[in-house]
């Protein structure tokens, strides 16, 4: 696989696949190795980096992240440590903001204001769950509080519009990993006929757009779908992303299909687990992608992607996209 990802516009030419439809060579099982892909698009992105620190109008400036933190979810903890540890790997300078859980809405509006204005910050995640309900309740203008060309989640309504109108520029992180997933197989998305289980607005409805730009037919489905079992039967490609362990069973998949997990679940054991019963699922799944080592590995490169992306708009250099 070769990933070049300023150029990313050929992956969407329907010459750079064969033949429309799922191929099935009888071949069960098969991992998408989302670490190795992962690790694949950050020595592009590493690369680039360099090339452009090197460049005189970037003055040498490093790309910055600042990542906001309100309380202390051992989860969150644990996510933002992987987002930093990817940032420092290639290059860019990421800052961890914690704010205390009491924390208010104008407080910590207030903090993104005063980073939208930062010079040396070129995106900005507030990492969510938001911890309280007060919080909660006010997501929404939270997230649109940060600068469009500083949204590094893609989560802006004008972000996310842009995926619409297909001009996409900073791009929901898990979705566009998951093409990235899924354009590693070598299967051509032009045509396949693509099952979405989840509508959230940050995973399953950008999910549905992405897959459309690049001409796959896509249905959602969602906790009022009647039957979600024969939807998921027909799908030739089946991305979960639901938060419900085990809901998709193994003998739901269609036989040569491939599975793409965006669950991540915690059992009482402590095992992880995504939404999908992979033992038995990958026995009929052509491909398929593990939990944890899959859909997670690639967002977090997705992150780092918009955040270059992010300090090329405000470097002056063109979108890296
Ligand atoms: N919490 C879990 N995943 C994410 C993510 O991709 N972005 C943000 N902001 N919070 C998260």
């Amino acid at each position: 696989m070769q990933l070049n990802y300023q150029d990313i516009k050929r992956y969407y030419s329907p010459s750079n696949y064969g033949p429309r439809g799922l191929p099935d060579d009888g071949v069960r099982g098969r991992l998408i190795d989302g670490k190795a892909i992962s690790a694949e698009v950050r020595s592009i992105i590493k690369a680039d980096i360099e090339q452009r620190r090197a460049d005189p109008t970037t003055g040498g400036r490093a790309p910055g992240l600042v990542v906001v933190l309100v309380g202390s979810d051992p989860a969150s903890k644990v996510y933002i440590k992987q987002k930093q540890k990817a940032c420092q790997e290639v290059g860019i300078k990421s800052t961890l903001i914690e704010m205390p859980e009491a924390t208010s809405p104008a407080e910590l509006l207030a903090t993104i204001k005063g980073l939208n204005e930062d010079e040396a910050c070129d995106g900005i995640l507030v990492q969510l769950p938001l911890p309280t309900q007060q919080l909660q309740e006010e997501q929404l203008a939270i997230l649109e509080t940060i600068r469009t060309d500083n949204d590094v989640d893609g989560f802006h309504p004008f972000n996310l519009g842009r995926l619409v109108t297909r001009e996409p520029n900073l791009r929901p992180c898990t979705p566009f990993g998951v093409m990235h997933l899924l354009w590693s197989t070598g299967v051509n998305p032009y045509g396949l006929r693509c099952v979405v289980v989840g509508a959230s607005n940050h995973v399953g409805r950008p999910m549905m757009l992405e897959l459309l730009l690049n001409g796959a037919s896509v249905q959602i489905v969602h906790r009022f779908t009647q039957d979600l079992e024969a939807v998921v039967r027909d799908a030739e490609c089946l991305i979960v992303a639901c938060g419900k362990p085990g809901l998709v069973k193994g003998d739901w998949v269609r036989p040569g299909a491939i599975v793409i997990d965006v669950g991540i679940n915690r059992l009482e054991s402590g095992k992880l687990v995504g939404d999908v019963d992979f033992e038995t699922a990958r026995q009929r799944a052509s491909w398929i992608t593990p939990v944890p080592g899959g859909v997670g590995p690639v967002t977090v490169a997705m992150l780092l992607r918009n955040t270059v992306t992010a300090y090329s708009t405000h470097t002056n250099r063109g979108a890296a996209a």
